[in-house]
C-alpha cells in the first residue's frame, strides 16, 4: 500500500516500461447484504490474465489509461492525500506521464492478474482515485499487498471500503491469492479502519527508516492480513461469478 520502493511513493520508478495488453475483461460485481457479488461465464484460466474491469455498487474499477496523467496529477497534489504518503512536492506532471502511469500500468503485464485500477464513480463517471492489488519482490508467493488512494472529495462514503472488499474478493477467487496484506502509517485511522471493516487483522506494528520521514512516522507502520480460508470462513459459500471480454 505504501512501498518505499515504488513510484507511486516515491516518484522514482525501478522497474520497466509498460507493455500494452490486447484483451480486457470485464467483471461484473454487485452488492448485495453487504457482501460483494460476482458473476462470470466463459472464463478460460489463461483469460483470467488480463485486465479487467470490476463494478461494484456504485465503483467501477478500470485499468488505468494514458489519459489518467491529469487524474493522477491532481490526486498526489493534495497534501491531504499524500499526508501519510510521502513528504515534499508531488511528482510533476512529466514523472506521471513518463514513469509513473507507465510502471503502473505495466504491472498487470508483469504480474498477471494483478496491478492498480483507477476508480469511477459509476453513475457519475467522475474519476475518484485508483486501488491496488498486487505483489511485492519480497513477499511470499500468493501474498498481494492492497492499497488505494481516493480524491479526498471521495472520502468518507465508503468508497475505499466498497472497493477493497471487491478486490479482495477477485484476489481469492480469481488471481489465486492466498494472503492479503495491508500496511499503513500508524497514525493513518482512515485506512487502518477500512482494512479492519473489509477484515483484515492487525498483525504487527514495524518501524522502516524513510528517505524523507512524513510527520508521525517515529510511530512507525501496521501491518495487517487475511487468508484466504480466514476469508471463506467468514463469507460463507463462494459467490456465483461472471466475467466476459468487451
Ligand atoms: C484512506 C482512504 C482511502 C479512506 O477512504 P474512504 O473512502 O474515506 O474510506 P471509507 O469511507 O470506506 O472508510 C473510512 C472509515 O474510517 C473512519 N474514519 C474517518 N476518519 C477517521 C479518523 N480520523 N479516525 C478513525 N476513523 C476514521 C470512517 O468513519 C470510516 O469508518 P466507518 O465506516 O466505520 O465509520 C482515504 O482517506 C485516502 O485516500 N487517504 C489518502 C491516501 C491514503 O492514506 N491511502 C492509504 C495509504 S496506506
Amino acid at each position: 500500500m505504501r512501498s518505499r520502493r515504488d513510484p507511486v511513493s516515491s516518484g522514482v520508478v525501478r522497474e520497466g516500461p509498460a507493455c500494452q495488453v490486447a484483451v480486457t475483461l470485464v467483471s461484473c460485481a454487485c452488492q448485495r447484504r453487504g457482501e460483494i457479488r460476482l458473476v462470470t461465464s466463459g472464463l478460460s484460466r489463461h483469460d483470467r490474465f488480463v485486465p479487467y474491469v470490476l463494478e461494484t455498487a456504485r465503483l467501477t474499477l478500470r485499468p488505468l489509461t494514458v489519459s489518467d496523467v491529469d487524474n493522477l496529477l491532481e490526486l498526489d497534489a493534495d497534501p491531504e492525500v499524500m499526508r501519510y504518503l510521502s513528504a515534499g512536492p508531488g511528482p510533476t506532471r512529466h514523472e506521471i506521464r513518463d514513469e509513473v502511469l507507465p510502471w503502473m500500468r505495466g504491472y498487470d503485464e508483469r504480474e498477471p492478474g494483478y496491478g492498480f485500477w483507477a476508480a469511477e464513480a459509476t453513475l457519475e463517471g467522475d474519476f475518484l482515485g485508483w486501488f491496488e492489488l498486487r505483489p511485492l519482490p519480497d513477499r511470499e508467493p500468493g501474498e498481494a499487498e492492497l492499497g488505494y488512494r481516493l480524491r479526498r472529495s471521495a472520502w468518507g462514503k465508503g468508497y475505499a471500503t466498497e472497493g477493497a472488499a471487491a478486490l479482495v474478493w477477485a484476489g481469492f477467487t480469481e488471481f489465486g491469492v492466498r494472503r492479503v496484506l495491508g500496511e499503513t502509517m500508524t497514525i493513518n485511522a482512515r485506512s487502518r479502519r477500512v482494512l479492519e471493516k473489509i477484515g483484515l487483522r492487525f498483525v504487527r506494528t514495524f518501524h522502516e527508516s524513510w528517505h524523507q520521514p512524513v510527520e508521525g512516522a517515529e510511530h512507525g507502520d501496521v501491518q495487517y492480513a487475511l487468508t484466504g480460508e480466514e476469508w471463506a470462513s467468514s463469507h460463507g459459500p463462494r459467490p456465483e461469478l461472471r466475467v466476459w471480454a468487451t
